[in-house]
């Protein structure tokens, strides 16, 4: 039996996000420049987010450049950003073929207004698609969201548009970039590095999480089955014991 044909497609998370990390590595083991690996990690978001939608995992997060990435050189960044336009430029009709929609979170009126213009104006051409949702994470980092949905909130609470009785978990949900869109249930990061890098820190708070030793530019539709997969196998509590899952009818305490 193919890994494919083991995921039990009742049990899918309907969200993933992937940290998607080892680019430079892969690209040094190989005596190449780290915007080698770049490119080659292309082939990788392809393969990645044509397994996700086959599955039938409703939104993919691929965080592609945090607020952090900015302090990389320039160069590099250059290269970076005209590797998401071409990659755009590409990859239009897979996503449209792919009955996949484009949306983008993070600080885009720090990128250049070229590349800003191609990640619009592609979100536009594939508004109507009614497949999986391709979220990119671009120039994000989860504290410059939270802080810039204080200060929304604070001018709202400000203006009298709100009071500090109505803020709870959903109001706050909305004034993320990630507003309308469910929480990952699973979270991946390659590279055998076990950290989050400021990524969905308030939707993540019961994620699960799964580490892949490959470099990004190795990854593939075989990892993905395998991580969805680990996901399935392992018991969600959500702060509840294990019987709970079994017995829901067992007398809960606070908070159902
Ligand atoms: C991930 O690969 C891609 C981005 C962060 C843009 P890296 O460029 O971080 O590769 P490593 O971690 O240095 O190998
Ligand atoms: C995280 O990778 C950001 C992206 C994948 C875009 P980094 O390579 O920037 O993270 P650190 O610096 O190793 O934590
Ligand atoms: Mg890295």
């Amino acid at each position: 039996m193919s890994l494919r044909d083991k995921i039990n497609k009742e049990k899918l998370p309907g969200h993933v996000a992937i940290i998607m990390d080892g680019n430079g590595r892969w690209a040094k083991l190989k005596g190449k420049k780290r915007i080698y690996g770049h490119k080659n990690g292309v082939t990788a978001v392809r393969e990645t987010t044509e397994a996700a939608a086959e599955l039938g995992i409703k939104y993919l997060t691929l965080y592609a450049f945090s607020t952090e990435n900015w302090n990389r050189p320039k160069d590099e960044i250059s290269a970076l950003m005209s590797l998401l336009v071409s990659t755009l430029n590409t990859e239009t009709k897979t996503l449209t073929d792919n009955n996949i929609r484009l949306l983008a979170i993070g600080d885009l009126d720090r990128i250049p207004e070229k590349v800003c213009r191609k990640v619009t104006e592609t979100i536009e051409k594939t508004a109507g698609n009614t497949g999986m949702s391709l979220i990119l994470a671009l120039s994000y980092s989860s504290r410059w969201e939270i802080l810039n949905a204080v200060k929304k909130i604070t001018e709202n609470a400000l203006d009298n548009k709100l009071s500090v009785n109505d803020i709870n978990n959903e109001l706050f949900t909305k004034y993320l970039t990630t507003c309308g869109i469910p929480d990952p249930e699973l979270v991946i990061r390659t590279s055998g590095e076990y950290r989050i890098s400021n990524f969905l820190l308030w939707q993540i708070a019961y994620a699960e999480l799964y580490f892949s030793d490959k470099l990004w530019p190795d990854y593939t539709k075989e990892d993905l089955y395998e991580a969805v997969l680990s996901f399935q196998h392992r018991e969600r509590r959500f702060g509840k014991i294990s019987e709970q899952l079994v017995q829901p009818e067992i007398i809960c305490g606070e908070d159902d």
